[in-house]
């Protein structure tokens, strides 16, 4: 059921009456909920998909001909048709269930990237990255004796894109970059880059983990070989999440992990895998989540839409960033434009673990700490920030309940 009010505009008041967690109150307060970054609140609908998988239909897939598993099989198939269309896929085949972000960089890590280094190729990344696009290409260098490249970030928190082109060179094997920082909500010119990763015929993977929810993603006008995404911040379950891949590079890939529905034949001197995507999803995944997922993707598409979305998040951040402005003493790492309502504040020498603390005793819930970040954070010579992230139920009394409870917080330590 649409969420828009008859002008088009989110219905902001019907769409949180869907979170259950919004009704809940924390330590007698009202619960802002600022940490949607981290993961977004789960709406009805997703939630009931799951139950009814396990209340009505629990079964395996791909695996008998008995109704129930026919049943949860078409629904765990029908997540990936909404994904393809999600993501504008060419293919079905070229979307593989994960378990998230993470995942799926570390399946790209493994099985594309890592047959092709040898030492002194220079894998490229950009220094906004969190640690799931850092950790498993230094897992793979360490193997290998290639080396990570790091792009340099503006004071700003934009990426300084003269330079993460200009590191673009003959041993560049491999480009991973973020598209929507997590933890400062800045938003890279990712067109832009994509096509200097392609001009120079390096393979790239977006990491669209904070983008996913907030723009429309069409894969086939991008133009990247491969796009990493998590259900849990598109509104859907944990524990499952897409890895898109060009087809050509997912058939020449060696799956990751053996088993159950990833073969096509098994005699105990050779197994012939299955074809893309199933290789690739070996064992019983989750199916519940897929399930929810695919409810979240229908949610997000078709209740919601992208326009709503960019519109009610940008007068969002319009606000936050006025009311944050007056609040003494307070500073918000990366200010780039363009920028997701995602703020990372420091406030003095007052720590951002106490900041979220005082926080949280007025109901706002916000992350503190290094955000999976810590090269960035360093960057910027802090160890933390106290950031928050907003949604499309949020609404101006979040805002002002954040402004309030910081001001609290300056009070206290004043
Ligand atoms: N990457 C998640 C965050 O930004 C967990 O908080």
């Amino acid at each position: 059921m649409t969420r828009l009010a008859p002008n088009g505009v989110l219905d902001v008041k019907a769409l949180r009456g869907e979170f259950p967690v919004l009704a809940r109150d924390i330590r007698g307060k009202r619960l802002s909920y600022l940490d949607s970054a981290a993961t977004t609140l789960k709406p009805l609908c997703v939630i009931n998909a799951v139950d009814r998988y396990y209340r009505h239909g629990t079964a395996n897939i791909h695996r008998a001909v008995h109704l129930l598993s026919e049943e949860a099989t078409g629904l765990y198939e029908a997540t990936r048709t909404a994904a393809c269309q999600l993501l504008n896929a060419a293919d079905e085949r070229e979307v593989v269930f994960t378990t998230g972000t993470t995942g799926s960089i570390n399946l790209v890590a493994r099985s594309f990237v890592k047959p092709r280094l040898k030492a002194g190729d220079e894998i490229l990344l950009t220094g906004m990255e969190h640690h799931a696009n850092i950790v498993p290409w230094q897992m793979i260098c360490e193997e290998t004796g290639a080396k990570i490249i790091v792009a340099a970030i503006n004071d700003d928190g934009s990426l300084d894109l003269a330079s993460f082109k200009k590191l673009i060179g003959p041993r560049t094997k491999f480009i991973s970059c973020v598209w929507i920082s997590n933890a400062l909500g800045v938003i890279n010119p990712i067109k832009e880059m994509i096509d200097a990763a392609n001009a120079a015929g390096v393979p790239i993977l977006i990491d669209a983990a904070q983008a996913v929810a907030h723009v429309p993603i069409d894969v086939q006008t991008l133009g990247a070989d491969f796009l990493a995404f998590s259900g849990h911040k598109l509104f859907g379950p944990t524990g499952v999440g897409v890895l898109w891949g060009k087809l050509q590079h997912l058939d020449a890939m060696p799956p990751m992990l053996g088993g159950g529905d990833m073969i096509k034949t098994v005699t105990f001197e050779k197994t012939v895998y299955a074809d893309a995507p199933a290789k690739f999803e070996a064992g019983t995944p989750d199916i519940a989540a897929v399930i929810g997922l695919g409810e979240a993707i229908r949610f997000v598409t078709e209740d919601v839409g992208f326009k709503a979305i960019h519109s009610h998040e940008e007068s969002l951040r319009n606000k936050a960033e006025a009311a944050l402005r007056d609040v003494v003493n307070l500073k918000i790492i990366g200010t780039a434009e363009p920028k997701l309502p995602i703020f990372s504040i420091v406030m003095g020498n007052i720590h951002p673990h106490d900041v979220g603390s005082i926080l949280d005793s007025y109901g706002v819930a916000i992350r503190t700490g290094h955000h999976c970040t810590q090269p960035l954070m360093a960057r910027f010579g802090v160890q933390a920030t106290s950031r928050a992230s907003f949604s499309i139920y949020n609404n101006e009394e979040d805002i002002e309940n954040l402004v309030k409870a910081l001001w609290k917080t300056q009070e206290l330590f004043a």
